[in-house]
């Protein structure tokens, strides 16, 4: 099989500096050559890690209660390029993030190819702690990190001119929403806001939240998530590192106790291959930086869970979750 993948150092959908460095470390660890040499992956890769640097301003004020709005959009814009490109090649494309923010781009472009290509609409799989499906009117803290869902699915206003607008664009497929939120599957929820649990509730949004994986093991959950979601439906598996519980993965920029065990994510990953569905996956949120322990351990291991879940995707079945104990 043929995967594109692409490295995108990009920070700009939240506050922190260092998630920027996440696909540097994950590929520093070997991820490219466990797939590449360990499964048996043709990897298509332009060993660039994307920043957008040139591209973005370097200070921007707020605006309608978003962070960095600009930079996002235009990053994001690009990123859908490249993953359309490969995408639209036959090739299941891997992003490594950067902060969630940059799912506007991938999710986009995969849907994009997915729909020329097979003529049929994603399902997304959201493997996180949160939401993110805030709008801008309803975030507090204006990262739109916690946003790429409101704007995937039209939440948010994205008139053409303004950002987020060339989501819409004929260049860009012009099919609105890009997100269909009944395609949309939460997995590992623990920190949702009041409106955005509003907006679940409304949409009727699947979700399963940590505590509903608790009481109805992850087994099921699985199955009935790929049940809702339907065969033969293209998916993109979007995962979020801080769905992980911080034991595991403390090295991440929003973490929230009590989340899923390497076996749970594993099993995801693994069970999201078996379907042969997968069209696209994004592994973001792992920043090197935010190091509790300042042994650097907790960003090591942080990135050895990452690249497990990531193998997982790809094929591997091993489940040697007794690596990852503390
Ligand atoms: N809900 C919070 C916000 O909107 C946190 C979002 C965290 N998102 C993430 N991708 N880690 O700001
Ligand atoms: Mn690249
Ligand atoms: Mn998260
Ligand atoms: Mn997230």
């Amino acid at each position: 099989s043929s995967v594109g993948v692409i490295a995108v150092g990009f920070s700009g959908g939240q506050g922190k500096q260092g998630v920027d460095m996440g696909p540097a470390a994950i590929i520093g660890c070997g991820l490219l050559e466990e797939l590449n040499y360990g499964l048996g992956i043709r990897l298509h890769h332009d060993h660039k890690i994307h920043t957008y640097e040139d591209m973005v301003p370097e200070f921007e004020a707020d605006s309608r209660n978003m962070k960095r709005p600009l930079a996002v959009s235009i990053a994001t814009q690009a990123l859908a390029h490249q993953v359309y490109e490969q995408a639209r090649k036959n090739r299941c494309v891997l992003t490594l993030g950067g902060d969630h923010s940059i799912a506007i781009g991938t999710v986009a472009g995969v849907a994009r190819a997915t729909r020329e290509r097979l003529g049929k609409d994603i399902a997304v799989i959201w493997v996180d702690a949160h939401a993110d499906i805030n709008t801008p009117e309803t975030s507090d803290s204006g990262n739109i990190h916690g946003m790429p869902l409101a704007m995937l699915a039209s939440l948010a206003q994205t008139a053409p001119g303004t950002p987020f607008g060339w989501l819409q664009s004929k260049a860009h497929g012009g099919r609105t929403p890009v997100v269909d939120l009944k395609k949309l599957v939460y997995i590992g929820l623990r920190d949702v806001e009041e409106a955005e649990q509003q907006i679940i509730e409304q949409y009727g949004i699947k979700a399963y939240t940590r505590v509903d994986v608790h009481k109805l093991g992850i087994e099921r959950v699985l199955k009935d998530t790929l049940e809702y979601i339907g065969r033969d439906t293209p998916i993109h598996l979007s995962f979020d590192i801080d769905a992980l519980d911080p034991e595991l993965a403390p090295s991440t920029g929003t973490p929230v106790p009590g989340g899923l065990t390497m076996h749970e994510a594993l099993l995801i990953a693994q069970g999201v291959h078996r379907t042969r569905n997968m069209v696209g996956m994004d592994l973001v949120e792992i920043n090197p930086l935010e190091e509790p322990g300042e042994d650097g351990l907790g960003a090591a291991q942080t990135i050895a869970c990452g690249t497990e879940i990531v193998r997982h995707a790809f094929g591997a079945m091993s489940l040697r979750e007794d690596e990852y104990k503390m």
